[in-house]
């Protein structure tokens, strides 16, 4: 069987064969055919804005690998800063690489005086976290001038560097001063994810050593969270970057992608659910509400995944580790219970719907004490490697800037009427 579709316009009777490659066609050859002829596809459904070889989902069969490693893999032999490097320079690091780029994220972990002290302690008192960390790395972009320089694979390198290094950073001081506490500094000494739990929780003590359980959790949920291919944040970013600003403001776009309760918000809002749910008696109630329209299951559902996510298989063994050093999260009774009624339920089976990777997440994040709104900055802490992996490669590609077309469906032309006349 000829793996080619054939189209025929029926107002001439020309034809075009198109290949199938890789599962789908080039919209090139339509064009050949049919170049005033555009596709209607709302949301991308259906439309491949790029290639790339960063990150691959098989959501039928519940795959994910990163640069083709298994991402179960990764959690459980990796680290999030080798898993950044792996994304963002195409291969793991051997050890003298991974010393190099361990050295300089450490060392670049620190901001301008002036991003916190004039910057972020300018927000109001109650300033939402996620909120100050998408206006945060548009404001670093007008600390680092030469970023502009994107065509400079060194200019570009040194503004991964910085990015990579100084997101936990402003993430820790987003939430210190949104509960009044003082900024604490990063701690060189620290891994990653311990430096970002110092800065988090640091008091008094002059050393803050993180439990390892609690810190190994965490950059498993790092590596889980770094890229996941054409979401709606990265593909923001390959938007914004597709016309050449600095990578900064790219990541100040695809953060506030992120924030939204349907993408990176949606760990927020899985608490916010359990909460209002209350009880384990209350889950068929309001599993009822949802199948008549009331809402959505929070945490449930995912445009790719139409099996299981992976990373929601990982998180889930993740959660037990961490409660036997939390105790356990009250509200996983309510989740569990939900996740079994859901599961069970026709109409979730029929439209695929199961738990994604926000919900477990929040409550282990919770167990671990952090805010509910800090949760999507916990989320866009890791993404931004894969934000800059992909950056990197549309740069690398030298891809058109992003400009779809649209279906006009408004009115037909008129003439002006005067204010006294309308
Ligand atoms: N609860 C109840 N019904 C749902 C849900 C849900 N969570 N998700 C989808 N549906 C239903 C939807 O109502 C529709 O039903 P019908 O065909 O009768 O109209 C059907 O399933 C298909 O839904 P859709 O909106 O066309 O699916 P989508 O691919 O556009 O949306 C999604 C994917 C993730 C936005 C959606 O499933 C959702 O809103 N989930 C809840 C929010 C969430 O957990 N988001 C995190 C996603 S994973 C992390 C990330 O990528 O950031």
């Amino acid at each position: 069987m000829a793996e080619s579709v054939t189209i025929t316009d029926n107002r001439n009777g020309e034809s075009i064969e198109i290949p199938i490659v890789n599962g789908g066609v080039d919209a090139g050859d339509w064009k050949k055919l049919l170049g005033n002829t555009w596709f209607y596809d709302p949301g991308f459904t259906q439309t491949a804005c790029t290639s790339s070889a960063i990150t691959e989902i098989d959501g039928d069969a519940g795959i994910l690998r990163y640069r083709g490693y298994p991402i179960e893999q990764l959690a459980e032999s990796s680290t999030y800063l080798e898993v950044a490097y792996l994304l963002i320079y195409g291969e793991l690091p051997n050890a003298e690489q991974f010393e190099t780029w361990k050295h300089e994220i450490t060392y670049h972990t620190f901001i301008h005086e002036n991003v916190r002290k004039r910057f972020m302690e300018g927000f109001h008192y109650d300033a939402h976290p996620m909120g100050m960390l998408v206006s945060a790395f548009g404001a670093l972009s007008t600390f680092y001038h030469e970023a502009k320089d994107i065509d400079d694979p060194e200019v570009r390198n040194k503004q991964i560097v910085r990015l990579v290094a100084k997101v936990p950073t402003l993430a820790a001081c987003a939430h210190r001063f949104s509960v009044g506490q003082p900024f604490v500094y990063p701690d060189n000494t620290l891994d990653f994810a311990s430096n970002f739990l110092s800065m988090m929780w640091k008091v008094a003590e002059p050393h803050y050593v993180p439990n390892p359980v609690l810190a190994h959790a965490l950059d498993v949920l790092f590596i889980l969270h770094a890229d996941h291919e054409q979401n709606c944040g990265t593909a923001a970013m390959r938007v914004i970057g597709s016309s050449h600003p600095d990578p900064y403001s790219c990541c100040a776009g695809a953060a506030a992608a992120l924030y939204g309760p349907r993408h990176g918000g949606a760990n927020e809002a899985v608490i916010k659910m359990l909460n209002e749910i209350g009880s384990v008696d209350n889950v068929e109630a309001f599993v009822k509400g949802v199948k008549e329209g009331k809402g959505r299951l929070q945490g449930f559902g995912h445009r790719v995944y139409k099996n299981f996510d992976p990373r929601a298989t990982i998180i889930k063994k993740i959660a037990y580790d961490v409660f036997e050093v939390t105790g356990k999260n009250p509200l996983l009774d309510i989740a569990l219970k939900l996740e079994e009624t859901a599961l069970s339920d026709d109409y979730f089976i029929s439209r695929k719907l199961y738990p994604n990777v926000d919900f477990y997440s929040g409550l282990i994040y919770q167990a671990m004490d952090f805010p509910i709104d800090t949760f999507t900055v916990l989320f866009a802490i890791p993404r931004v490697s894969g934000w800059l992996a992909h950056w990197k490669e549309l740069l690398e590609q030298d891809q058109k800037i992003a400009r779809p077309r649209q279906l006009y469906i408004g009115a037909e032309e008129r003439n002006y009427v005067p204010m006294v006349s309308r």
